[in-house]
């Protein structure tokens, strides 16, 4: 069966803000210790590795460019050893503006990974800071040169909306300066005001104003009609493409498809069975790497059938009817009639031909949606 691999990197040279993903501020020191631990846990897992078929690899994080790249190549190295390296198809390494260098991207390039992830979420420089990115527009402008130099031929741009004191113009102009750049792929977020962060801090305090939620659902659709103009394709609530740009990773996270992930923090999808790793840092070097995983959800087909939907339903094309038959072998329309038939009076879902999709209005009250799938 076909699986991706996931590698968590939990470092960054500094926390931003807003951001709540699992990743330690000044722990350079321990990169050399994480990575052994990386590999050790690959070992205890090679015989997935081996069983299944390695489709993709996403080096997530935190911030993978902010280690030393050789410790990347060991990684993928180890990797290799165990998989048919002609059938891997996309492999993907987040970078952060303010760490990377032409070196760097290059030697990412010559072991084998063939799409960048940028992390940008605005041209704005006085967002930047407030947000507290360690980067500017520049040294963005600077990475995405040395990019394209080393021949990446498949580049995502991350940016943010929503954010305090972004406006609907700060947005037309981001989103104008990094269409010209002509990237494959751009991911647009909406921010997510996460607990204990200095964000939600500074909202509460008053110090920061969030826009309206009308002003935020504006940025989006204005996002959305300008993306879709200029030739990509709007595939995912947050995400779009050039035509064949999707991002194969997600998309086969999105389809229910296997992943194995590894590294403090890691969540794998293996038969029918959700696994996360431990989040402690200490915890991760110290323990047995057979004891890393622990079971968070070991799932009856009738869950697996529910989350089809969840995930699904995610994209915009939505759930296929067609294919939800052949994996279930029941027809999802009989199966959730009543869930269906309650969004549909509501106006957030429509059926249209083989597929079960979100409406403009599902798309700005999703979670509605989700709640019936839960
Ligand atoms: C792991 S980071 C990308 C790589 C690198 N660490 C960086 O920030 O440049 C993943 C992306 O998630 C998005 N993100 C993180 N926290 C978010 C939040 N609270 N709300 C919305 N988007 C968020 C940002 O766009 C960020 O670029
Ligand atoms: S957004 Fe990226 S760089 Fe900023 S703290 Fe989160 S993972 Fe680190």
């Amino acid at each position: 069966m076909e699986i991706g691999v996931y590698i968590h990197i939990p470092f960054c040279k500094r926390k931003c803000y807003y951001c709540d993903f699992v990743s330690y501020p000044e722990k350079y020191e321990l990169q050399g210790k994480y990575i052994d631990k990386v590999i050790q846990e690959i070992e205890e897992n090679k015989k997935i590795l081996q069983d299944n078929n390695v489709t993709t690899i996403y080096i997530g994080g935190g911030t993978p460019s902010s280690i030393k790249p050789e410790l990347i190549k060991r990684i993928l190295n180890e990797i290799y050893n165990y998989t048919e390296i002609n059938n891997i198809k996309e492999i993907t390494i987040e970078v952060n503006p303010g760490t990377a260098t032409k070196n760097n991207l290059q030697l990412y390039k010559n072991c084998g990974i063939n799409r960048l992830s940028i992390g940008l979420q605005s041209t704005n420089n006085d967002i930047l800071n407030e947000i507290g990115r360690i980067h500017n527009f520049n040294q963005f402008l600077d990475t995405y040169k040395w990019a394209r130099e080393a021949e990446f031929k498949n580049i995502n741009v991350d940016l943010m909306i929503g954010i305090p004191n972004q406006t609907i113009d700060d947005v037309k102009t981001s989103l104008e300066k990094v269409v010209s750049l002509k990237p494959e792929h751009i991911s647009v977020y909406s921010l997510i005001v996460e607990d204990e962060t200095p964000m939600k801090k500074l909202i509460e305090s008053g110090k920061l104003k969030l826009p309206d939620e009308e002003d935020e659902r504006n940025q989006y659709k204005y996002t959305k009609n300008f993306l879709e103009l200029n030739g990509y394709k709007h595939y995912e609530i947050s995400n779009f493409a050039k035509p064949g740009f999707e991002s194969k990773h997600n998309l086969n996270c999105w389809e229910q498809k296997q992943y194995i992930g590894l590294g403090v923090a890691a969540h794998s999808y293996i038969n029918g069975v959700r696994y996360s790793n431990t989040i402690s840092l200490e915890e991760y070097l110290n323990k047995d790497s057979k004891d890393i995983k622990e079971i968070h959800e070991t799932q009856t087909i009738d869950d697996m059938k529910k989350e089809y939907m969840l995930l699904g339903l995610r994209k915009i094309d939505g759930v296929q009817i067609s294919k939800f038959e052949e994996k279930f072998g029941e027809n999802p329309i009989y199966l959730f009639k009543n869930e269906l038939k309650k969004l549909i009076q509501e106006g957030l879902l429509i059926i249209d031909l083989d597929n079960i999709k979100l409406t403009e209005k599902g798309l700005d009250l999703a979670n509605i949606v989700w709640e019936e799938f839960v």
